[in-house]
């Protein structure tokens, strides 16, 4: 059919005429830009999402436990040593790889640009946080004399500017034939009427799908089968954002291969309930992450016989998964967890309205959501101070001075 009479039909099937009205007043060129965007768009999936927002959240008895884990701190000399050899053996014939999930917004930091080149003040001179991502994974090459690939995936919204900023500092020395970097997928944005927002480029207005996109992200951009090509056994799985993250780690891939489980990952513990951290438990006897904004206030706060937090292992986004589960997983559907924001657009009369209140609903899936498709998975508790000082929010807590502080004590501490 005709592409532009099939884009027609669907705003009109789906409600969205006020995007038919759009597309009358456009010229040639952006009006075939919007029909091709239209065309490529699935509204049954995101009408769908949509009229979820609408209803009550389905109570389901769901069985919450809480996770079984292992502390990095308590390992015997003996169960480190054999872990550490199953882990080193897998990074030196050079099945390992590494994914930095780099496609968020970083809105809460309110830095112009993607995250990854934020300069945080350390040592006077100041690091990017890319930079401080290669020096680590360069470190870990020369300890265990191999390259591993890195992939980087970027959003739509700042692959370019990635993409510039890596070729512009040389990679920070990384071998570049090593670094390959893939973009995520996106979703419209809906308002409360169930209408698609129109960006100031004149077309449908969509943003970044979540990290959960990753799965399906790297088997479509192809970077699942060249890893497959290449041998690679174990894939990480990490955000740009910490910059204490230890991306490679022999103790917790020996853990996991000693396991014999597809999936494992690393906590911290909570520093107090109100803390922003995703928290492992089980549900359903199937591992899972309960977000932040999803754990209710009972459960927070809710304290074992020790007095320990019950859910109190904290998510560090340090995600380990063999080639065989990304790939189970790139083929299911993840749910979506909507959260209802203030975004500006573009009305009727084409003036942009920059509103005050949240105004949309922004689509988004979570990448440990598919850990409960698995039966088990490996949990390993780390030091707080030597893994996790993330950079989030513009100033308090985990901020670029928090972070700062924590990484300079830390590699202070290391070279004593
Ligand atoms: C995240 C975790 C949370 C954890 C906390 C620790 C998720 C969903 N939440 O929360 O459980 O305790 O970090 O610091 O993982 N990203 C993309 N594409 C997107 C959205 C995000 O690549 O569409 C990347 C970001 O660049 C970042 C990571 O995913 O590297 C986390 O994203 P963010 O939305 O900042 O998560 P938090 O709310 O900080």
């Amino acid at each position: 059919m005709d592409k532009e009479q099939n884009a027609i039909d669907i705003l009109k099937q789906y409600n969205q005429t006020h995007i038919t009205n759009l597309l009358n007043k456009l010229d040639e060129e952006k009006k075939q830009e919007l029909i091709d965007q239209i065309n490529k768009i699935d509204f049954h999936q995101i009408m769908e999402l949509y009229d979820n927002t609408k209803k009550n959240i389905e109570i389901k008895e769901n069985i919450i436990e809480s996770i079984p884990y292992l502390d990095k701190l308590k390992l015997s000399k003996e169960e480190k040593e054999e872990y550490d050899k199953l882990g080193k053996e897998i990074i030196q014939s050079g099945q390992y790889a590494v994914v930095t999930m780099a496609g968020g917004q970083g809105t809460r930091l309110g830095h112009t640009g993607p995250k990854g080149t934020f300069k945080l003040d350390v040592y006077g001179k100041g690091k990017y946080i890319f930079e401080i991502l290669a020096d680590n994974l360069k470190e870990a090459n020369e300890k265990y004399d191999t390259t591993i690939p890195w992939y980087i995936m970027t959003s739509k919204e700042n692959n370019k500017q990635t993409v510039d900023f890596l070729e512009k500092n040389n990679y920070f020395g990384y071998n570049k034939e090593y670094i390959t970097i893939f973009m995520q997928g996106e979703l419209p944005l809906v308002d409360t009427e169930g209408k698609l927002l129109i960006s100031k480029e004149l077309k449908i207005k969509e943003a970044s799908d979540g990290n959960g996109g990753t799965y399906s992200s790297l088997r479509e951009s192809g970077c699942l089968a060249e890893m497959k090509e290449k041998g690679i056994k174990w894939v990480f799985i990490g955000g740009v954002d910490n910059v204490l993250l230890k991306m490679v780690d022999v103790t917790l891939l020996g853990i996991a291969i000693k396991k014999q489980v597809q999936i494992a990952s690393k906590s911290v513990v909570k520093a107090n309930p109100k803390e922003k951290v995703g928290v492992f438990c089980k549900i359903n006897g199937h591992p899972k992450i309960i977000e932040y904004a999803e754990l209710p206030e009972k459960m927070a706060e809710e304290r074992d016989s020790q007095g320990e937090l019950k859910y109190g292992e904290s998510n560090i986004m340090c995600h380990l998964f063999t080639v065989e589960a990304i790939e189970k997983i790139s083929k299911e559907t993840l749910i979506y967890h909507r959260a209802f924001k203030k975004n500006s657009y573009i009305d009727e009369t084409g003036k942009e309205v920059i509103p005050q209140e949240p105004n949309s609903f922004k689509f988004e899936s979570f990448i440990f959501d598919a850990f409960e498709f698995f039966d088990d998975m490996a949990l390993l508790r780390v030091k707080r101070e030597e893994e996790f000082a993330p950079v989030k929010n513009k100033e308090g807590a985990d901020s670029p001075k928090t972070a700062k502080d924590l990484y300079e004590k830390y590699w202070k501490k290391m070279k004593i």
